[in-house]
Parts: C-alpha cells; sequence; structure tokens
C-alpha cells in the first residue's frame, strides 16, 4: 500500500495505491482498455468534488502568478517532425488558431499544496506506468514544468494541437460556467501519414470528426495526444477554467531549456542545471 501524498484522492473509487490488489487490478485493466479503444481514459470522481472546489481556491488566491505565453500556435508549435522544408501558404504547418491561455509553473504553487503532494507520491507514477504499460516513469526535475497549473478566464481557449510527448496526464480543478470544453479529433494522423488535408479541414472548421470529452471537475484524465488532434474551445463566464497538468518522463531527472521555459514561463525563469536530461520539446 502507498498511501503518502494521496490525500486529495478518493481511494475508494480508484485505488492507485492498491494495484495488486483485486479492485485494484479491475481498475488497472478497464483503463487500459479504455485508452487501447479511444486513445484515452477520464477517471471521473478521481477527487471529490469538495475537494477539487478547496484545490480551486487555493489556486484563486495565486492565479495572478500565471503566465501568459504565446497567443497563437500551429498545430505542431513550430516543430518539423517529419522535415518539411518549404510548405506552400496555406499548409496546417503555418497555419495558426488561438491560444488564450495561461501557466502557473511549478515553482509558483506552494510547498504543501495537495497537488504537488500527489505529484511526488511514488504511487502516481506506478499507475501510469501500470495503465500505459510504459517503462519506469519520473517526475521531473524542472523547476518550472514539472507541474503546471493552466488558467483560462472569460475568452479562454487553447490551439488545434498535437502533443509533442506521448501521454498527458491532467487534473480538472474547476470548470467555466460554459465553454472550455476539450474537444478531439481521435486518430486523425498516424504513423507515416501527417494527414495535413484532414487537419486542413478541422481548422476550415469542420466538425463531423469532432468528439467532446466531458470532464467534469475532480476529474483525472490520460490522454495519447500525439495522433489526435484536440483544444480546448473558448470559456464563457466569470469562472476560470483551472487544469493542472502533471508530466512524468521515462527519463529521470529531466529539466526544461533555458529558452522554452522563458516561452512558456516568462523572463523572470532562470538557468538550471540541464545536464541531468535533455530539454524538454
Ligand atoms: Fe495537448
Amino acid at each position: 500500500m502507498m498511501n503518502a501524498g494521496l490525500d486529495i484522492v478518493d481511494l475508494g473509487r480508484w485505488p492507485i495505491h492498491a494495484l495488486d490488489t483485486p479492485a485494484g487490478t479491475a481498475m488497472v485493466a478497464g483503463l487500459r482498455a479504455a485508452i487501447a479503444d479511444r486513445g484515452y481514459a477520464t477517471l471521473e470522481g478521481f477527487v471529490l468534488q469538495a475537494t477539487a472546489a478547496q484545490l480551486a481556491a487555493e489556486v484563486e488566491g495565486f492565479v495572478d502568478r500565471a503566465w501568459p505565453g504565446i497567443d497563437r500556435a500551429t498545430p505542431y508549435y513550430g516543430r518539423m517532425d517529419p522535415p518539411l522544408p518549404d510548405p506552400p501558404p496555406g499548409h496546417p504547418r503555418l497555419r495558426t488558431s488561438p491560444r488564450r491561455m495561461a501557466q502557473i509553473a511549478y515553482d509558483q504553487v506552494p510547498a504543501g499544496n495537495g497537488i504537488r503532494a500527489l505529484y511526488a507520491s511514488a504511487a502516481m507514477p506506478a499507475f501510469l506506468e501500470a495503465v500505459l504499460d510504459a517503462p519506469p516513469l519520473h517526475p521531473m526535475a524542472c523547476r518550472y514544468q514539472s507541474v503546471n497549473i493552466s488558467v483560462m478566464g472569460a475568452g479562454g481557449c487553447q490551439n488545434w494541437h498535437f502533443d509533442g510527448s506521448e501521454f498527458s496526464t491532467t487534473l480538472m480543478l474547476q470548470k467555466p460556467e460554459s465553454g472550455g470544453d476539450f474537444e478531439c479529433v481521435p486518430r486523425l494522423r498516424g504513423p507515416g501519414n501527417e494527414n495535413y488535408e484532414g487537419v486542413g479541414r478541422v481548422m476550415d472548421g469542420d466538425r463531423s470528426g469532432v468528439v467532446t470529452i466531458p470532464v467534469p471537475a475532480g476529474t483525472l484524465m490520460i490522454f495519447r495526444g500525439e495522433r489526435s488532434l484536440h483544444r480546448v474551445s473558448e470559456v464563457a463566464g466569470a469562472r476560470r477554467r483551472l487544469l493542472t497538468i502533471f508530466h512524468y518522463d521515462t527519463r529521470p531527472g529531466l529539466v526544461g531549456s533555458l529558452a522554452i521555459n522563458r516561452t512558456l514561463y516568462g523572463p523572470r525563469v532562470e538557468p538550471q542545471d540541464e545536464t541531468r536530461g535533455p530539454a524538454l520539446v
């Protein structure tokens, strides 16, 4: 049993501390099947509503620390994988959509916060390894990227994009009054098939393949976003959308590069010892 750091988790419903028990085994099997089938799993009530509300209230207390970053981006965030030296005008590699979100960096989340405790727990990476059938996962050693809180006020949104990492792990703390939906076109691209035509259609407003994934407050989501184009629709109303993002990696001691961290978190970012691991892209 591994309970340390899991105070905010409803372990009765989601026994991530007891993977070897019948309940733990059944939970992992169900989540693995969901990910194989749909590319994602949602764990509703991972954190009880009241706990999520309390965590959100704490975040509201330091929400002005969030850094807005860039306001538009391509689905690829400028990455060129595979190389495409000279895309023609109008190509999805060159097209951007709005990104109106800010991020709170790891070092801005106060010590003792339940989100930090969950991230640092032994149970969380072990649970993700089991569900994703992944090699051992480690928390990042990065002062900024390890855990982030995405903040979207009225008008906030995230651009259509593919993730650069194999999977993402998020915890919804607070939903807005309306909008702020997680929208996804599952498996729009695959190995050796970038499907730029399909990406262009979605960016033109084609909704035929778009799925909206319900993510109530308190839900943990494990998502494979490398192949599925996704975004967050525009937030409406006064209540902010607050989402925690946990970054684990198979490479121990990973630290984000100075350039990327300054883009994501602003000019206050200081150099770190980057020799412990390669830069996150
Ligand atoms: Fe993403």
